[in-house]
């Protein structure tokens, strides 16, 4: 169950909103700056899983860089304190404004994407009469065996440089001499749970690859191998602090590495998920001819990943259990929301505490790819940020009646 210090104050707050258990999320990012400090391994945060500010204070505050995929995404780091020389550009298609706002903040390096983009991103350098740090993302066609709409190191997914585009790459970075050639990025897919595998796997490929640039005597200064680290979605608070010794040990006993080498890993899911938590209030028990509907003020436009993906997340009535001692009989229910589409249902045939209007329900594992994939769908208002230690400043529920 979601641990809720005050439930009387935390009722008080608007719903739906997005609830950050922030000694969680300090307590992950240490132990992942410590694994870093051990290893020598480099941590980017990937902004697009999270890019609430406070979070990425904390972030930016342990030393961690930041893997960006937009120019809205590099400003808004800097405006978070990410050294500018620790912030890494991917995407897969940037335009010519964010790659020159990109050298106007002196970022630490593009990753490009493909062979048309090396020639882009060379010539706006030669242009702008500065040389781009480049490193190339590589598709090294691994299955990380994951959902298929997250898998990306596949040759049928846009991402990446395939190996049979190599000495093309190589022929056209070592050419260009408004090109630093960096190093070669990898990133094979999310929610990895088979971490050792498919990281072993992984640095298999990379020492291979590695050693084909080095023998067309290009030296390859930087290995970066993306993220992946996957959650637990069933069982959340079983280890709310994902298993990040087995990902870094993997890579230290994988990756062979020269002196003076470089590795970085970007984590995004792993650091935010289970810190966060989409709060939602129980507005109607419906009773459909043959289920039960428990209909919820939050929708799919706060949280798409049930409908986009069929993705699980439990879901836990708080009510019950800090009201009710949690004595409540269990029911079967539906949890849907308001947005006008069939595919705005959080989770089906759960069995939760009988609930009733008015109930406070927790979406768990929301902190990843929730707040940041949230939309107006249906007009309807973002749900705000809310920290477990100012709670407090939270927006309050207010007295509707009363303004009539
Ligand atoms: N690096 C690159 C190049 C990436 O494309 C991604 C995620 C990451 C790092 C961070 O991966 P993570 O550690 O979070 O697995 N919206 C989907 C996930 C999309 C992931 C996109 N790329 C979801 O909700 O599951």
């Amino acid at each position: 169950m979601l641990r809720i210090d005050d439930f009387a104050s935390f009722k008080r707050v608007a719903t739906p909103f997005y609830y950050y258990d922030i000694d969680l999320f300090t307590r992950t990012a240490d132990k992942v700056a410590e694994l870093s400090a051990r290893t020598g391994i480099q941590v980017h945060y990937s902004i697009k899983a999270n890019s609430d500010h406070r979070l990425n204070d904390i972030l930016s505050s342990r030393g961690f860089g930041a893997d960006c995929v937009s120019g809205d995404e590099i400003d808004f780091a800097v405006g978070c304190g990410y050294d500018p020389k620790k912030i890494f550009f991917a995407g897969v298609g940037k335009t010519d404004k964010e790659i020159c706002q990109a050298f106007q903040v002196g970022i630490g390096a593009f990753v490009v994407e493909s062979l048309e983009e090396i020639e882009i991103v060379g010539d706006i350098a030669r242009r702008l009469g500065r040389k781009a740090t480049v490193s190339l993302r590589i598709n090294p066609n691994i299955d990380p065996h994951t959902h298929h709409y997250i898998t990306t190191g596949l040759y049928e997914d846009k991402f990446g440089i395939s190996d049979r585009s190599f000495d093309e790459a190589v022929a056209m970075v070592r050419d260009n001499p408004c090109i630093d050639f960096y190093g070669l990025q990898f990133h094979i897919g999310s929610q990895i749970l088979e971490v050792e595998d498919v990281v072993r796997l992984e640095c298999e490929k990379v020492n291979d690859i590695v050693s084909r640039f080095e023998s067309n005597g290009i030296v390859v200064r930087n290995i970066d191998l993306g993220g992946g680290l996957g959650v637990d979605y069933d069982q959340p608070d079983e280890c709310p602090v994902p298993d990040f010794e087995t990902w870094f040990r993997t890579i230290h006993d994988n990756l062979v590495r020269r002196p003076d080498q470089a590795v970085h890993i970007e984590p995004g899911r792993s650091l935010v998920a289970q810190a966060g938590s989409l709060i939602t209030e129980v507005l109607y028990v419906k009773k459909g001819e043959n289920r039960r509907f428990l209909m919820v003020d939050a929708g799919m436009n706060d949280l798409i990943r049930p409908a986009l993906y069929g993705a699980y997340h439990k879901i836990e009535n708080l009510s019950a259990f800090y009201e009710d001692g949690d004595l409540r009989e269990r029911k079967v229910y539906d949890v849907v929301g308001p947005v006008c589409e069939s595919a705005d249902c959080f989770g089906k045939e759960r069995l939760l505490a009988r609930s009733r209007r008015g109930d406070r329900i927790a979406i768990r594992s929301a902190g990843a790819y929730g707040q940041v994939m949230a939309s107006h769908y249906n007009m309807r208002p973002l749900a705000p940020a809310v920290y477990s230690d100012r709670l407090a400043e939270a927006p309050r529920k207010k007295d509707y009646f009363a303004s009539v």
